[in-house]
């Protein structure tokens, strides 16, 4: 007879293993049984506010009516499909809405299912395109020191800096990583730091520029390796020093997508048009693992031909589910009907002017803010994603009914876009009067 445990946490405890945790030391997983706006309820009850979107991947709010609608719509109509000979509407009118919002020589959409394999499709991309036109030599890819993109095998090797995948290192591909320049608020000195690292990019162009396969990088944000922003003219002058080498530039915009930098994409603000980018997290709202690697013209015309040889060998079984476009439709309508972008705008105003006051606090380093993200870094002035005082402050908040993610030494906010000025207060002021309860922990 089937056993069946008493509840569904113990039925965790007994066969689950999580993500990212060390299943011997991590305390249980709390049990969520509801979601609602930018709140979590758990299950005695308790209610969270949700200032890490979820693993970054929430937008509009927690199950967001609209898009709940559409995929019981699309659930009762046709759950999925094959995707290699069949194609069906939510996967087109999701494509067609993409290439609407994004910038024009990027035409082509060719779907997967999370950032890492989006990431994965795009490596594979601009390897294929060389050799479509019989250059063998491409060997490597750039990438910024510090990115990170996900744990498949190409994603931890240009995200290998991360310091992620040490068990995995000899598994790794080449890549040579780039000087990255990060800045923060009142930084007076990023223009020589940006001026030191475009010299030594100039330098490792010059070595390695004619065995690049494609450049990857994070733009104007570097999520996981602590919140690092970099001015939009940093990532600018790098892309146009690739771009007049015809490396193709491949920009990973899983986590910055759909207006987690203040606008659409990060990479209007650097003016920046890549020849590959990767979507995910955000394109269906946050509600389906659902992924798209975008492609230019050049990119795409590389794989057409008269025979399969050097068309793209590459598919997922559940590749442009129809539930997950459906959701990324009605995510994508939200952002009219709910304005969406001026609703992290005004996230952005306050999360200024909470930053100036919090970076009076002593210990507190690199205030930084873009869209609906606020950074802070506590202690020594590098993140470290080992640090402790990050956990202290995660528990603490817990108790003021806040839940936030701090990559060790760095503690953000990034709440869902449909986040009151009440609540939006509420884990300000509670995350400021945690910082100060901590304070002989980091300064
Ligand atoms: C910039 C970036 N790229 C790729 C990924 C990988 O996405 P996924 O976890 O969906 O595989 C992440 C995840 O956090 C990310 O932040």
């Amino acid at each position: 007879m089937m056993s069946r445990c008493s509840s569904f946490l113990e039925a965790d405890r007994k066969y689950v293993w999580h993500p990212f945790t060390q299943e011997r030391t991590a305390p249980p997983p709390l049990p969520v049984v509801r979601a609602s706006g930018a709140s979590l309820f758990l299950e005695d009850g308790r209610e969270l506010l949700d200032m890490a979107c979820s693993w970054w991947v929430n937008v509009h709010g927690h199950s967001h009516p609209k898009i709940a609608a559409a995929l019981a719509r699309q659930a009762a109509t046709l759950e999925h499909v094959i995707f290699a000979g069949f194609t069906h509407e939510p996967a087109a009118r999701l494509a067609e809405g993409l290439i609407n919002v994004l910038p024009s020589p990027l035409c082509r959409v060719f779907y997967s299912d999370n950032g890492s394999t989006a990431v994965e499709v795009a490596l594979k991309m601009a390897w294929q395109y060389w050799r479509n036109q019989g250059d063998q030599s491409r060997s490597l890819f750039f990438a910024m020191q510090g990115g990170y993109h996900g744990d498949t095998f190409g994603a931890m090797a240009v995200g290998r800096s991360s310091g992620y995948y040490e068990p995995f290192k000899d598994l790794l591909c080449r890549v040579v990583h780039l000087p990255f320049a990060p800045t923060w608020l009142g930084d007076a000195e990023c223009e020589a730091r940006e001026a030191a690292a475009l010299a030594r990019i100039d330098e490792l162009l010059e070595l390695h520029g004619r065995e690049a396969a494609g450049f990857l990088a994070e733009p104007l944000v570097q999520g996981a390796s602590g919140m690092n922003m970099c001015r939009p003219e940093f990532l600018r002058a790098v892309c146009q020093r690739m771009q007049a080498r015809h490396i193709p530039v491949i920009l990973d915009e899983v986590m910055t997508g759909f207006g987690r930098t203040g606008t659409m994409f990060a990479m209007e603000q650097a003016q920046v048009t890549p020849d590959l980018v990767c979507l995910s997290k955000g394109i269906s709202g946050g509600f389906l693992p659902l992924a798209a690697t975008v492609a230019s013209q050049r990119i795409y015309d590389a794989f057409l031909g008269e025979d399969f040889h050097n068309a793209f060998a590459h598919g997922h079984s559940f590749t442009a589910n129809p539930l997950g476009c459906a959701a990324g439709v009605a995510s994508l309508a939200l952002f009219e009907e709910e304005g969406t972008l001026a609703r992290i705008g005004r996230i952005h105003a306050a999360n200024l002017e909470w930053l100036a006051e919090v970076a009076q606090l002593p210990g507190v380093t690199r205030p930084r803010a873009l869209g609906s993200i606020g950074a802070i870094t506590l202690g020594a002035e590098k993140s470290d994603y080992h640090a402790q005082i990050g956990a202290s402050v995660k528990a603490k908040c817990f108790e003021r009914g806040l839940l936030i993610r701090p990559m060790g030494n760095v503690v953000y906010l990034m709440p869902p876009a449909c986040i009151s000025p009440q609540e939006l207060q509420h884990a300000q002021s509670g995350l400021l009067d945690v910082l100060r309860e901590t304070a002989d922990l980091y300064t």
